[in-house]
């Protein structure tokens, strides 16, 4: 099916019962399989490709191999020269579905971009019973900034690992933690198995404890209406046509927003303006026509328009630029090259240009931003793109149509990239990238001997960091070992454990972003240093709460200096076990010479000054 076929379907069907989506995840995720399977479970496969398969499968004696229906149209995407999506459509009896099917080899990032640039959900397929790959994660992050609202990720082969709950939220508390780090506004899960049917079409009976809709039931009610774009009218002219009385009509997609009748527009570039007279969907007159429809307009007069042009209301303009700031993917084996030029495509123009910057790139694992001097396949990261000639661009945010475009090489004309336009002001678009990386969080470590005032310290510091706009959780001692580590004592290895715990869970806090304060005795500098470790060297903070024994001793809050000595309480820090003194501490307070208001302060001034440098770019 060729995309003008696609485009037809999606025009004249009435949006409400439309959804397009695109399909995301690792090669053997198992994603031809679900595709069959939803099309045979919908009943969307023709009974003669059915039975022709039943036999095949008859022959082998094996079950009917889904991916079968789907790999077919392998040889229609490898004929296609710059976009390898086959597009499928298929019905349920509450809605019609396209979906922009892309394969799912790494170097296919290339068809998975360009498949989820103009769907509204996309199905990110993880294979339960295998680890999550990179690629999983490139995918997810290509599709978060493309602004894909709606993301259902499918835990599939959940047959593989016993219909396991356990497994299942394995892997949903993985990729919320991944997720959290992205901006994705609603992110959904499912249990599946497309091999067997189950929670695809059919609600599976193997996985009582799961209560939420199968595949069909979520992509049958996900609500898309409100994600339209209807205030910016962006018509970009795909064709000028002249009828035997010599009147001129304009025919292209509305990409966003409404026309009416009697409007008046701007045709760009350039500042005419004119009045659309007549709106034509194929032969029937309408006083408007909305965002997804293809129309003919017919205007109040004859002025200078042709392909390429953009037709938008008067008070309501994109940005006309020359530069071009963008959030792109590399697409091909041959690298970004700074001298070549390129061609700037998008809905309306073919504009030739230049990458005269290199922002930075995105490490795809830790979705943190490092500097780079090159871009090669499946690189992902921010440039700046100088045109010959003004750009009519929206900020993709903003309208996703006339925000993308790809850069093509001009000599063999093929696709090297695919591109959002970010926000020039430096300031707003650090906003923008902002929401897609979510800083992670770090630990401020207080170690000290029981009674240096570790948790005093603490607890007044986080309301303080509170007011200031700086959540912190806070993970202590005496808290950790009444639950999350209540099998444990107080020898060597124990306080290991312990601490080896508690490093770890602080270590999720901040990968989802959260801040963590941590009172922990930790005597020795090994246990100190596996907990820097286990967090990280930049995320860790080491704060020593220093009063000298004798001073804890005299204050002994909880009364187990007096057990201690008394031999009531054994291996006790300070008496009957060892402390070392952290020799380098980030941050030293002295509370034999301090009082609490002082020591909290300084905490405090110390925190926020640390979290302002690692949000500086
Ligand atoms: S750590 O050594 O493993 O870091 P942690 O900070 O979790 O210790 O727990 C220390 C708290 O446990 C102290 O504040 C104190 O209230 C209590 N505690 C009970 N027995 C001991 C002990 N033998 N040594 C140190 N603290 C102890």
């Amino acid at each position: 099916m060729t995309i003008e076929a696609v485009n037809k379907y999606l025009s004249n069907s009435p949006r409400t019962t439309l959804l397009r989506f695109a399909t995301a995840g690792s090669v053997d995720d198992g994603k031809s399989t679900l595709i069959g399977r939803l099309l045979l479970d919908t009943k969307n496969i023709f009974e003669d490709t059915l039975s022709s398969l039943e036999s095949d499968s008859k022959k082998t004696g094996q079950p009917i191999d889904l991916a079968f229906l789907t790999d077919g149209l392998l040889a229609e995407r490898e004929q296609k020269i710059t976009i390898d999506v086959a597009y499928r459509y298929f019905t349920s009896p509450k809605r019609k579905f396209i979906l922009a099917d892309n394969p799912g080899h790494e170097q296919y990032t290339r068809n998975m971009a360009t498949g989820a640039s103009t769907v509204d959900a996309a199905l990110l397929l993880i294979d339960a019973s295998r680890e999550i790959t990179a690629q999983t994660r490139r995918h997810a992050f290509v599709l978060s900034l493309m602004g894909i609202k709606h993301i259902l990720v499918v835990i599939n082969k959940m047959d593989a690992v016993e219909y396991s709950e356990e497994s299942y939220n394995r892997f949903v508390f993985e990729v919320k933690a991944l997720a959290q780090r992205m901006s994705i506004s609603d992110l959904q899960f499912v249990p599946v198995s497309a091999l067997c049917g189950d929670n695809i079409v059919e609600r599976s009976q193997k996985m009582p404890w799961y209560t939420g809709p199968t595949v069909l039931s979520y992509l049958e009610n996900i609500y898309i209406e409100g994600d339209r774009n209807l205030v910016d009218f962006r018509f970009p002219v795909q064709r000028v046509s002249v009828d035997k009385t010599q009147k001129r009509s304009l025919q292209g997609q509305v990409v966003s927003g409404v026309v009416k009748k009697g409007d008046t527009l701007v045709v760009l570039p350039g500042e005419q303006e004119v009045v659309v007279k007549n709106i034509f969907l194929y032969q029937t007159e309408f006083n408007h026509a909305f965002s997804g429809q293809s129309v003919s307009l017919s205007l109040d007069r004859d002025v200078d328009v042709s392909r390429g042009s953009l037709l938008v209301h008067k008070h309501n303009l994109p940005h006309q630029v020359d530069e071009v700031e963008a959030m792109i993917v590399w697409l091909d084996p041959k690298a970004l090259d700074l001298k070549k030029s390129y061609i700037f495509k998008n809905a309306h123009q073919e504009i030739k240009g230049q990458v005269t910057a290199l922002r930075y790139k995105v490490n795809i694992d830790t979705l943190h931003k490092q500097e780079t001097d090159q871009f090669s396949i499946n690189d992902i990261g921010r440039i700046t793109f100088q045109a010959q000639k003004t750009i009519c661009i929206d900020y993709y945010r903003k309208n996703k149509r006339t925000g993308s475009f790809i850069l093509i090489d001009p000599e063999t004309y093929k696709t090297m990239a695919a591109g959002m336009v970010v926000d020039r002001v430096p300031l707003k678009s650090e906003a923008v990238s902002s929401n897609i990386f979510v800083k992670s969080g770090k630990t401020f470590w207080l170690t000290g001997l029981s009674g240096s005032g570790k948790s005093s310290i603490s607890d007044q510091a986080i309301g303080l960091l509170k007011d200031h706009g700086h959540p912190f959780v806070a993970l202590d001692g005496d808290h950790v070992r009444n639950g999350l580590c209540k099998d444990l004592g107080f020898s060597n290895i124990d306080r290991f454990e312990n601490i080896r715990r508690v490093a770890e869970v602080a270590k999720l806090f901040n990968e989802a972003g959260q801040n963590v304060l941590a009172t922990f005795v930790s005597p020795t500098k090994d246990i100190r240093d596996m907990a820097r470790s286990i967090i990280s060297s930049e995320k860790f903070k080491e704060i020593f709460v220093d009063a000298p024994v004798a001073i804890c001793e005299k204050r002994d809050v909880k009364g187990l200096y007096k057990k201690a000595r008394r031999g009531e309480v054994k291996e006790f820090t300070g008496i009957s076990a060892p402390f070392e003194l952290p020799l380098k501490p980030d941050l030293h307070l002295k509370t034999d010479t301090n009082d609490l208001p002082a020591s909290v302060e300084q905490l405090v001034n110390y925190i926020i000054t640390e979290l302002k440098g690692s949000t500086k770019d």
